[in-house]
């Protein structure tokens, strides 16, 4: 499957896809409609490899992209420390309406961690 990069800063967008065997999975709806899917494999504590997954516009893309690079190779206790604040300000040119974009793509990855530690 070939998707559009999302309208970021020009990093590749490598996270972006489903994952066949994921250690751990969540997805929600956000309010507005659009989807989000986040996979982990995560192994001794670490999140060694992420994909996301969403088909909403380019913020949602955007904002799941900023939160999947840096989740990925965090552990699992640094990953819950990542904050939607952090993703719009590194986003400086997100508008005030795709904020919402960062706290889905946030809480997409808070529950797929959730998954994993239910499974320990
Ligand atoms: Fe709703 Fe981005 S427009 S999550």
């Amino acid at each position: 499957m070939t998707a559009p990069s999302p309208a970021s800063s020009g990093t590749p967008d490598t996270l972006f896809g489903r994952m066949n065997d994921p250690s751990a999975s969540a997805f929600l709806k956000g309010p507005c409609g659009d989807e989000m899917e986040f996979y982990l494999v995560v192994r001794d504590g670490r999140i060694e490899d992420v994909r996301y997954y969403t088909e909403g516009c380019g913020s949602t893309r955007r904002c799941a992209a900023a939160v999947a690079q840096r989740a990925k190779g965090a552990t699992v206790l640094d990953a819950l420390a990542l904050n939607p604040r952090d993703v719009i300000v590194a986003e400086s040119d997100l508008p005030a309406a795709g904020w919402h974009c960062a706290i889905l793509a946030i809480s997409t990855l808070f529950r797929a961690i959730a998954d994993h530690l239910l499974q320990r």
